[in-house]
Protein backbone atom coordinates (compact mmCIF):
# COMPACT_ATOMS: atom_id res chain seq x y z
CA UNK A 1 0.00 0.00 0.00
CA UNK A 2 0.98 3.62 0.06
CA UNK A 3 1.28 5.75 2.21
CA UNK A 4 0.01 8.77 2.01
CA UNK A 5 2.45 12.04 2.52
CA UNK A 6 1.65 14.31 5.44
CA UNK A 7 3.00 17.86 5.99
CA UNK A 8 2.63 18.89 9.28
CA UNK A 9 2.93 22.58 10.52
CA UNK A 10 3.53 22.90 14.64
CA UNK A 11 3.13 26.19 14.94
CA UNK A 12 4.25 26.22 18.64
CA UNK A 13 3.36 29.23 21.13
CA UNK A 14 3.09 31.60 18.02
CA UNK A 15 0.65 33.40 15.73
CA UNK A 16 -2.42 35.64 16.71
CA UNK A 17 -5.73 35.92 14.98
CA UNK A 18 -4.43 38.74 12.27
CA UNK A 19 -1.15 36.03 11.52
CA UNK A 20 -3.65 33.48 11.33
CA UNK A 21 -5.98 35.44 9.34
CA UNK A 22 -2.72 36.79 7.09
CA UNK A 23 -1.62 33.14 6.60
CA UNK A 24 -4.87 31.75 5.16
CA UNK A 25 -5.55 34.85 2.75
CA UNK A 26 -2.39 34.23 1.39
CA UNK A 27 -2.99 30.43 1.05
CA UNK A 28 -6.27 31.39 -0.74
CA UNK A 29 -4.50 33.92 -2.99
CA UNK A 30 -1.81 31.34 -4.38
CA UNK A 31 -4.62 29.08 -4.47
CA UNK A 32 -2.86 25.77 -4.68
CA UNK A 33 -4.01 22.54 -4.67
CA UNK A 34 -1.97 20.14 -2.25
CA UNK A 35 -2.54 16.10 -2.56
CA UNK A 36 -0.96 15.27 0.22
CA UNK A 37 -2.09 15.58 3.83
CA UNK A 38 -1.63 19.23 4.49
CA UNK A 39 -2.26 19.71 8.67
CA UNK A 40 -1.43 22.24 11.12
CA UNK A 41 -1.15 22.29 14.83
CA UNK A 42 -1.98 26.09 16.18
CA UNK A 43 -2.53 26.99 19.58
CA UNK A 44 -5.72 25.12 21.03
CA UNK A 45 -7.61 27.92 21.55
CA UNK A 46 -6.79 29.01 17.43
CA UNK A 47 -8.00 25.74 16.76
CA UNK A 48 -11.76 27.34 15.61
CA UNK A 49 -10.58 29.40 13.57
CA UNK A 50 -8.33 27.60 11.98
CA UNK A 51 -10.78 24.91 11.06
CA UNK A 52 -12.92 27.29 9.41
CA UNK A 53 -10.16 29.20 7.99
CA UNK A 54 -8.24 26.09 6.75
CA UNK A 55 -11.32 23.99 5.30
CA UNK A 56 -10.91 25.80 2.10
CA UNK A 57 -7.93 23.76 1.55
CA UNK A 58 -8.57 20.77 3.26
CA UNK A 59 -6.18 21.18 6.01
CA UNK A 60 -6.83 19.33 9.31
CA UNK A 61 -6.21 20.77 12.07
CA UNK A 62 -5.22 19.72 15.96
CA UNK A 63 -3.56 20.46 18.62
CA UNK A 64 0.13 20.08 19.87
CA UNK A 65 -0.57 18.70 23.60
CA UNK A 66 -3.86 16.90 25.23
CA UNK A 67 -4.47 16.02 28.45
CA UNK A 68 -3.98 12.33 29.60
CA UNK A 69 -7.18 12.67 31.48
CA UNK A 70 -11.11 13.21 29.78
CA UNK A 71 -12.25 15.02 31.78
CA UNK A 72 -12.11 16.76 35.81
CA UNK A 73 -10.61 19.02 38.18
CA UNK A 74 -7.40 19.44 35.97
CA UNK A 75 -7.13 23.39 35.86
CA UNK A 76 -5.68 25.01 33.01
CA UNK A 77 -5.31 21.59 30.98
CA UNK A 78 -7.03 20.70 27.72
CA UNK A 79 -9.24 17.52 27.04
CA UNK A 80 -8.67 15.47 24.29
CA UNK A 81 -12.45 14.97 24.22
CA UNK A 82 -12.62 18.82 24.36
CA UNK A 83 -10.37 19.14 21.85
CA UNK A 84 -12.11 15.93 19.42
CA UNK A 85 -15.90 18.20 20.44
CA UNK A 86 -14.20 21.59 18.45
CA UNK A 87 -13.02 19.57 15.42
CA UNK A 88 -9.53 18.86 16.68
CA UNK A 89 -8.64 15.71 14.38
CA UNK A 90 -4.99 15.14 15.65
CA UNK A 91 -2.60 15.86 18.80
CA UNK A 92 1.02 15.76 18.83
CA UNK A 93 2.15 13.72 22.27
CA UNK A 94 5.89 13.28 23.32
CA UNK A 95 7.09 16.96 21.48
CA UNK A 96 10.57 16.78 22.65
CA UNK A 97 9.65 20.40 23.65
CA UNK A 98 7.53 18.78 26.04
CA UNK A 99 9.75 16.12 27.23
CA UNK A 100 12.37 18.63 28.05
CA UNK A 101 10.96 21.37 29.43
CA UNK A 102 7.75 19.90 30.95
CA UNK A 103 9.72 16.80 32.33
CA UNK A 104 7.07 14.61 30.18
CA UNK A 105 7.88 10.83 30.71
CA UNK A 106 7.35 7.79 28.89
CA UNK A 107 4.63 6.78 31.51
CA UNK A 108 2.64 10.08 31.55
CA UNK A 109 3.02 10.23 27.34
CA UNK A 110 1.56 6.64 26.99
CA UNK A 111 -1.34 7.69 29.10
CA UNK A 112 -1.78 10.79 27.04
CA UNK A 113 -1.76 8.53 23.80
CA UNK A 114 -4.40 5.87 24.98
CA UNK A 115 -6.73 8.65 25.89
CA UNK A 116 -6.37 11.17 23.14
CA UNK A 117 -6.85 7.55 20.96
CA UNK A 118 -9.97 6.48 22.88
CA UNK A 119 -11.49 10.32 21.99
CA UNK A 120 -11.31 9.70 18.76
CA UNK A 121 -8.02 11.81 17.82
CA UNK A 122 -4.77 10.96 15.63
CA UNK A 123 -1.68 10.61 17.68
CA UNK A 124 1.57 12.34 16.25
CA UNK A 125 4.07 10.78 18.46
CA UNK A 126 7.01 12.07 18.01
CA UNK A 127 10.50 10.40 19.39
CA UNK A 128 14.41 11.26 18.69
CA UNK A 129 17.50 11.68 20.66
CA UNK A 130 20.03 14.43 21.56
CA UNK A 131 23.13 15.34 20.17
CA UNK A 132 24.81 13.87 23.03
CA UNK A 133 22.84 10.79 22.50
CA UNK A 134 23.62 10.88 19.20
CA UNK A 135 27.28 11.02 19.31
CA UNK A 136 27.01 8.38 22.43
CA UNK A 137 25.97 6.22 19.60
CA UNK A 138 22.36 5.71 21.22
CA UNK A 139 20.29 6.78 18.63
CA UNK A 140 18.47 3.45 18.21
CA UNK A 141 18.02 2.58 21.64
CA UNK A 142 16.92 6.04 22.80
CA UNK A 143 14.23 5.52 19.78
CA UNK A 144 13.31 2.22 20.50
CA UNK A 145 12.57 2.78 24.48
CA UNK A 146 10.53 6.37 23.89
CA UNK A 147 8.44 4.07 21.61
CA UNK A 148 7.99 0.89 23.36
CA UNK A 149 7.23 2.62 26.20
CA UNK A 150 5.31 5.24 24.81
CA UNK A 151 2.99 3.27 22.89
CA UNK A 152 2.27 0.29 25.04
CA UNK A 153 -0.96 -1.39 25.57
CA UNK A 154 -2.57 0.85 23.08
CA UNK A 155 -6.03 -0.15 21.57
CA UNK A 156 -5.28 -2.50 19.50
CA UNK A 157 -8.47 -1.66 17.11
CA UNK A 158 -6.89 2.68 16.86
CA UNK A 159 -3.27 1.58 16.25
CA UNK A 160 -3.76 2.56 12.34
CA UNK A 161 -4.62 6.12 14.10
CA UNK A 162 -0.93 6.36 15.23
CA UNK A 163 2.14 8.22 12.89
CA UNK A 164 5.48 8.43 14.71
CA UNK A 165 7.46 11.66 14.06
CA UNK A 166 11.22 11.56 14.33
CA UNK A 167 12.42 14.57 15.16
CA UNK A 168 16.57 14.61 16.17
CA UNK A 169 16.50 17.35 19.22
CA UNK A 170 19.65 18.65 17.98
CA UNK A 171 17.78 19.34 14.74
CA UNK A 172 15.05 21.23 16.42
CA UNK A 173 14.82 24.73 15.47
CA UNK A 174 18.78 25.10 15.05
CA UNK A 175 18.59 25.38 11.19
CA UNK A 176 21.06 21.83 11.32
CA UNK A 177 18.61 19.24 9.53
CA UNK A 178 19.63 15.58 9.75
CA UNK A 179 20.89 14.61 6.28
CA UNK A 180 17.81 12.63 4.52
CA UNK A 181 20.31 9.43 4.54
CA UNK A 182 20.48 10.13 8.76
CA UNK A 183 17.01 10.50 8.97
CA UNK A 184 16.37 7.71 6.68
CA UNK A 185 18.17 5.09 8.16
CA UNK A 186 16.29 5.92 11.75
CA UNK A 187 12.80 5.81 9.56
CA UNK A 188 14.23 2.37 8.68
CA UNK A 189 14.94 1.34 12.09
CA UNK A 190 12.02 2.14 13.20
CA UNK A 191 9.88 0.42 10.37
CA UNK A 192 11.98 -2.38 10.28
CA UNK A 193 13.09 -3.27 14.00
CA UNK A 194 10.65 -1.65 16.11
CA UNK A 195 6.71 -1.37 14.58
CA UNK A 196 5.96 -4.77 14.05
CA UNK A 197 6.88 -5.56 18.31
CA UNK A 198 4.39 -3.13 18.76
CA UNK A 199 2.09 -4.29 16.62
CA UNK A 200 1.78 -1.91 13.81
CA UNK A 201 1.74 -2.91 10.48
CA UNK A 202 5.02 -1.86 9.15
CA UNK A 203 4.07 -1.46 5.89
CA UNK A 204 1.62 1.27 7.03
CA UNK A 205 2.62 2.99 9.26
CA UNK A 206 3.22 6.65 8.89
CA UNK A 207 6.87 7.72 9.49
CA UNK A 208 7.27 11.77 9.22
CA UNK A 209 10.96 13.65 9.91
CA UNK A 210 10.97 16.65 11.73
CA UNK A 211 13.64 19.18 12.65
CA UNK A 212 14.68 22.34 10.53
CA UNK A 213 12.34 21.07 6.93
CA UNK A 214 12.51 23.85 4.66
CA UNK A 215 11.75 24.32 1.05
CA UNK A 216 15.23 23.89 0.72
CA UNK A 217 15.76 20.64 1.71
CA UNK A 218 12.32 19.24 1.75
CA UNK A 219 12.86 17.22 -1.53
CA UNK A 220 15.15 15.28 -0.74
CA UNK A 221 13.90 13.99 2.68
CA UNK A 222 10.65 12.66 0.82
CA UNK A 223 12.81 11.24 -1.79
CA UNK A 224 13.57 8.45 0.82
CA UNK A 225 11.36 5.66 0.60
CA UNK A 226 10.57 5.80 4.16
CA UNK A 227 10.43 9.16 5.40
CA UNK A 228 6.37 9.65 4.64
CA UNK A 229 6.48 13.73 5.67
CA UNK A 230 7.26 16.44 7.75
CA UNK A 231 6.31 17.73 11.35
CA UNK A 232 7.34 21.56 10.51
CA UNK A 233 8.27 24.09 12.62
CA UNK A 234 9.44 27.58 11.73
CA UNK A 235 9.31 26.95 7.80
CA UNK A 236 4.98 26.52 8.59
CA UNK A 237 4.87 29.82 9.86
CA UNK A 238 5.00 31.43 6.63
CA UNK A 239 2.28 30.17 4.26
CA UNK A 240 4.59 31.06 1.33
CA UNK A 241 6.85 28.05 2.78
CA UNK A 242 3.91 26.22 4.16
CA UNK A 243 2.64 26.11 0.33
CA UNK A 244 6.28 24.64 -1.14
CA UNK A 245 6.25 22.21 1.36
CA UNK A 246 2.80 21.05 0.91
CA UNK A 247 3.75 21.14 -2.97
CA UNK A 248 6.75 19.37 -2.63
CA UNK A 249 4.79 16.34 -0.35
CA UNK A 250 1.99 16.79 -3.14
CA UNK A 251 4.67 15.47 -6.23
P1 LIG B 1 11.60 23.22 13.36
O1 LIG B 1 10.67 22.50 14.47
O2 LIG B 1 11.04 22.83 12.02
O3 LIG B 1 11.47 24.67 13.63
O4 LIG B 1 12.98 22.67 13.56
C1 LIG B 1 10.20 21.20 14.29
C2 LIG B 1 9.37 20.77 15.46
O5 LIG B 1 9.69 21.17 16.59
O6 LIG B 1 8.37 20.04 15.32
Amino acid sequence: MTRKTHIVGNWKMNQKTKDINSFFSELDGSAPQFTCNAWIAPQAMHIPLAIELGEKHDIKIGAQNCSEKESGAFTGENSPASLKDIGAEFSLIGHSERRSIFNEGDELLNQKTITALNNGLTVIFCVGETLEERESDKTEEVVKLQMQEGLKNLPTDKLNKVIIAYEPVWAIGTGKTASAEQASDVHKFIRDKVAASLNFNPNELIILYGGSVKPSNVDELLEKPDIDGALVGGASLKAADFSKLCLAGSK
